[in-house]
């Protein structure tokens, strides 16, 4: 024990860090030895190296950025039934699974607790993951299947998300036979001088790290392994936070099958320059999606000779891959994204700041960053008031919210 805190209070003197030892004396013998695991498993030098991009001005974009190709969903005719039954028989000999990306913090919605634990206020008071399970099996019904649903839950709501699951007796699921968790990893947060956080608990302030992980996680925790078992060969993964979300689509499917791409997304039409959405769009001739914080507000105003936005193929989270496009997303690294965060934590003599401004930063990386590893994907657009009610922020805020979010399912749904 006295050796490995020596070696590690020499790396954080190396990395500048040396701070996070500072309420050590004062932690109960188990929370000592989980601090000094965490530390032992930071990659300090990738903080190091992300702190530094903090600093940077943002640096001048000469990528090309061309508009994407799209098929409309309403608009292919005959070949609507051809894709359709593609699709259909690959989902009938049981080659979809369906993952739910749910760990992400609702802060926005100001809800605290796993976001697909959420009640959006319908009259029969089900949470977000109970009403994705229930158009989960009433698809599987029609293809006489049950689909996998693997949900990737974070350290922090991990355990939360699987007792709500057990209280809820897995809403007809089987654990471990047709219902998968697994855990997403996560990051330090930083402050403005580049210093870790210690949070409330004593311990390493972490974050989740983004979906963008997602890729690596499916294969380290072994879930591409059991999909494969499972005769799973088309992975659609989408979020948590959009109740009308349509896992099983054989169209999408068929189409990916028919034009032997790896990768098939749904889109909808941006609804005004403005809306909070990624945009499809192709940077330097690969698939991309600019996220709505990094595109500028020329682009995202451009309109084509209709008078249609350039970039308005909306990315909605509803996106398919085939298990081979996972397996190699997850070789290679993908950037991070910085966010400005309030994080409460202790200082340096162990007082709670709680800050009411923005204090730390985050780091995510975006699954669609690896869209760029394949070299075409199609992209369907659907009808936004029948896949798209995002569940965001609070009621206050008007737009994305649990009101809207209701209104849009019952209205589809046709419930009074
Ligand atoms: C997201 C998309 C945006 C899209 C919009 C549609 C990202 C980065 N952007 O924006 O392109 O147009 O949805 O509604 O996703 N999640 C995790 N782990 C994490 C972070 C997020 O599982 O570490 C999950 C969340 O639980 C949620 C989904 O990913 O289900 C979206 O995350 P969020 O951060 O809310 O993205 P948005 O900003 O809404």
């Amino acid at each position: 024990m006295e050796k490995k805190l020596e070696e590690i209070r020499s790396i954080l003197k190396k990395y500048n860090q040396e701070h996070l030892l500072n309420g050590y004396d004062k932690l109960t013998e188990e929370k000592k030895q989980e601090l000094l695991k965490e530390i032992s498993e930071i990659d300090f030098e990738l903080i190091h190296q992300l702190y530094l991009t903090t600093n940077k001005q943002k640096e001048n974009n000469t990528s090309e950025i061309t508009p994407m190709d799209y098929l409309d969903k309403y608009k292919l005719g005959e070949k609507y039934k051809y894709y359709e039954s593609i699709g259909k028989k690959a989902i009938q000999e049981g080659k979809l699974a369906a993952v739910t990306m749910a760990g992400g913090q609702g802060t926005r919605l100001g809800y605290d607790g796993p976001k697909g634990t959420y009640d959006i206020g319908l009259d029969s008071h089900k949470s977000l993951f109970e009403l994705l399970c229930d158009n989960l099996k009433e698809e599987g019904k029609k293809y006489g299947v049950v689909i996998p649903w693997f949900i990737m839950t974070s350290k922090e709501n991990n355990k939360q998300t699987i007792e709500f699951f057990e209280k809820n007796k897995f809403f007809g699921y089987q654990r471990n036979k047709n219902l998968f968790f697994f855990i997403q990893g996560e990051l330090p947060m930083i402050d403005t001088e580049g210093k870790i956080l210690i949070g409330e608990d004593g311990l390493i302030k972490m974050a989740a790290d983004g979906h963008g992980g997602i890729y690596e996680s499916l294969v380290k925790s072994g879930m591409v392994e059991e999909m494969k078992h499972l005769g799973v060969e088309w992975i659609f993964i989408g979020g948590v936070d959009n109740c009308l979300v349509k896992m099983v689509d054989p169209v999408l499917m068929g189409i990916a099958i028919d034009k032997k791409v790896t990768v098939a997304c749904k889109s909808v039409v941006k609804a005004n320059p403005q809306e909070k959405v990624g945009v499809f769009c192709k940077k330097n001739g690969r698939p991309n999606v600019i996220e709505y914080s990094e595109i500028t507000e020329d682009m995202a105003e451009q309109c084509d000779e209709n008078g249609e936005l350039l970039y308005g193929e909306s990315h909605i989270l509803c996106n398919l891959f085939n298990i081979e496009a996972i397996e190699r997303m997850g070789q290679n690294p993908l950037p991070y994204h910085i966010a400005y965060k309030k994080a409460k934590y202790l200082d340096e003599n162990g007082e709670l700041i709680e800050p009411d401004s923005p204090n730390a930063y985050k780091f995510e990386a975006f699954l669609f960053d690896a869209f760029g590893e394949v070299d075409d994907m199609a992209v369907l657009r659907v009808k936004r008031e029948e896949e798209f009610a995002p569940v965001k922020n609070a009621d206050s805020v008007g737009v994305d919210c649990p009101r809207t979010a209701r209104e849009l399912y019952k209205k589809f749904y046709k419930i009074d």
